[in-house]
């Protein structure tokens, strides 16, 4: 391989490897646009990560998912673990806008007693989705 086409290959990884982050992203920002499209924001990651460590009688988000989200969680109850919560630990994250919705519903009324409102989850999801 001369210097010219190895040049040209790194530069196209290069590309490729910022193409595949800028993806993982486009998940969560196509969720908080729909958010925005209902009336919600302008959003803080302050205001989410407020919510998540927010003790609602004994229990929060991160009873199950952890004070940081990056790093792996544990189910209170199972125990079972539960992967990163942040996209840049996990680029699966909020990929997936059914998903994301089920278990907002799901963790807002066993955290909360409640739903979460449509600022709160773009709340949330700005705060774990910081690059
Ligand atoms: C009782 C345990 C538990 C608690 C408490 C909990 N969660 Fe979860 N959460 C889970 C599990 C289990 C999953 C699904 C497994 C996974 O996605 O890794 C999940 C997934 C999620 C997802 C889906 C993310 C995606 O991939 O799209 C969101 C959003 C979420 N939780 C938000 C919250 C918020 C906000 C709170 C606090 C109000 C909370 N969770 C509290 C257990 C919990």
């Amino acid at each position: 391989m001369n210097n010219l086409t190895r040049r040209a290959l790194s530069a196209a990884l290069f590309t490729l490897s910022l193409l595949a982050t800028s993806l993982s992203y486009a998940g969560a920002s196509a969720q908080l646009q729909a958010l925005q499209a209902g009336g919600a924001g302008p959003f803080s990651a302050a205001a989410g990560e407020a919510l998540w460590l927010q003790d609602n009688n004994g229990r929060s988000c991160a009873s199950c998912h952890g004070r940081d989200p990056s790093q792996p969680g544990k189910h209170q109850k199972t125990g079972k673990p539960i992967e990163p919560m942040t996209v840049h630990a996990n680029p699966e994250r909020f990929t997936d806008a059914a998903k994301t919705e089920k278990w907002f519903l799901r963790n807002c009324r066993w955290t909360l007693g409640r739903e979460c409102s449509a600022q709160e989850k773009g709340d949330v999801i700005t705060w774990l989705s910081q690059p």
